[in-house]
């Protein structure tokens, strides 16, 4: 097909609910390491990953050796039939996750389907259907994820979902409550006391969070909010539920998953994407009491897939290998110095946050008010592709740019990266925005601004 071809078959016959970001649809043809490259040959620096999933780079030649070997090896027998790639795996992620409590796994294809198990399996273990989830998250685009996530735009309407709540989130640069971190004592995750108080029976299934909002735009607690909010859940008798689809298998730094920055064993972990780097899988890691509660019969046609368990294995190992983790703490300190100098030198930037290689900006019209940008960020996501940049977009009022390259990316790779990302910055906004004083007080309130889809 040729690329007009291409473009319009996609046109023609893809739900129109299928967006892609930037004004002309980018159409990328193959991809290698740090780089994709578009229909035309041109190479992209990848500082996205397909949405956080490429962990180790693209098409890596460790993990598809062996994918090459799995795949005329034995490619499907469905979930009702034993298989090593299945087994290895499982057995690997319980050597991994926190406190070595939850060694018991089940595997899917999205984390969609991971959260739909993990919902699932809080209801079962404790009785209850009451959820507690967050203002500004995102869990997937089935129904019940849907009612789960915490944004308008990406919740369809008519699907509604009874039992579940919305705790306001730690949105330090925006405080829902208007305070001030640290003297604010961490009120937001105290107020999920009175949440459940009020607007549930008292006894809840658990709680579900991001360590990290992904799509909400890189949104990052303070350290004390998570082990604040477990105490609370699991006095009224709920079951704490980390989803780390984003920010799994080292993304933060020096961790294998997001929750343990803030010292939480949680009962259950989801993930998918940087699990696989590319390829379908979804993962629900329970304590061995949480999955043996979920009795019945269930079936993943799909799920444990022994291509997609090898990949996820291999990338798993290659992580181990080459102490990627490690790599994520010191490249990504690396990326967040080279961001702030961006925004002392960019009037546009109001905050920089993340954690590793999980990074992002959020742009406001003015420090002051910090009223959101989105304007300003669909500017500079052109202004990035015509540099030879791919960068994420996110965040409610669609004003963040999201920054997260592979685990394997090294600090000259950064350094490229920011050159390029400077260059956008002063091509899109910077020409017409003068540079101002960072504002000093946080927490005021977003001015009055269009809400748009954001990623
Ligand atoms: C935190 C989080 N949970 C769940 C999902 C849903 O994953 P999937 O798109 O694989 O269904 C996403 C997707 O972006 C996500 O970011």
């Amino acid at each position: 097909m040729t690329k007009d071809e291409i473009l319009l078959a996609s046109q023609e016959y893809l739900f129109p609910a299928v967006f892609h970001y930037y004004q002309e649809p980018l159409l990328i043809a193959r991809a290698k390491d740090q780089f994709v490259y578009d229909a035309d040959g041109r190479a992209y620096l990848d500082f996205f990953g397909g949405i956080l999933t490429v962990s180790v780079g693209h098409c890596n030649d460790k993990v598809n050796a062996q994918v090459h070997r799995q795949v005329d090896t034995l490619q499907h027998v469905s979930i009702v039939f034993v298989t090593e790639p299945q087994a290895a795996l499982a057995k690997k992620i319980a050597s991994l996750t926190p406190g070595g409590r939850l060694t018991k796994s089940f595997f899917t294809n999205s984390g969609t389907e991971a959260n739909e198990t993990a919902i699932l399996a809080a209801r079962c273990y404790t009785g209850s259907t009451e959820i507690v989830a967050l203002r500004h998250s995102y869990h997937g685009r089935s129904a019940m994820a849907m009612g789960l996530t915490g944004q308008g735009s990406w919740r369809m309407p008519g699907a509604p979902q009874p039992g579940i709540v919305h705790a306001h989130n730690a949105y330090c640069y925006r405080c829902p409550f208007g305070l001030t971190y640290p003297a604010c004592e961490v009120r937001c995750a105290r107020d999920v006391e009175e949440l459940i108080r009020s607007s549930t029976s008292g006894r809840v299934a658990g709680f579900i969070g991001e360590p990290i909002q992904g799509v909400g735009g890189f949104i990052t607690p303070p350290k004390e909010y998570f082990a604040i909010v477990a105490g609370i859940v699991r006095d009224h008798g709920g079951i704490f539920i980390s989803d780390e689809v984003q920010t799994a298998w080292g993304r933060t730094g020096g961790k294998w998953f997001g929750i343990e920055q803030y010292g939480v064993v949680p009962d259950v972990m989801t993930s998918a994407k940087g699990l696989g780097n590319g390829f379908p899988i979804g993962l629900t890691v329970a304590t061995p009491e949480v999955a043996d509660s979920l009795q019945g019969l269930t079936i993943s046609t799909f799920g444990g897939n022994p291509v997609a368990t090898t990949a996820a294995k291999a990338v798993l190992d290659l992580i181990d290998a080459e102490n990627l983790l490690t790599n994520a703490a010191e490249t990504g300190a690396h990326l967040r110095g080279r961001l702030e100098e961006l925004r002392h030198k960019h009037a546009v930037i109001g905050d920089v946050r993340g954690m590793g290689l999980m990074q992002a900006l959020e742009l406001v019209e003015d420090r002051q008010t910090k009223a959101p940008a989105p304007a300003a960020a669909a500017e500079l996501m052109e202004a990035a592709r015509r540099n030879g940049l791919l960068v994420g977009k996110g965040g409610m009022y669609g004003n963040c740019i999201r920054i997260s390259p592979p685990l394997n990316v090294s600090k000259s790779d950064v350094d490229e990266f920011a050159r390029r990302l400077d260059r956008s910055l002063v091509e899109c906004v910077n020409g017409r925005k003068p540079l101002v004083k960072p504002a000093s007080a946080a927490g005021r309130r977003p001015a009055k601004h269009r809400s748009k889809p954001a990623s």
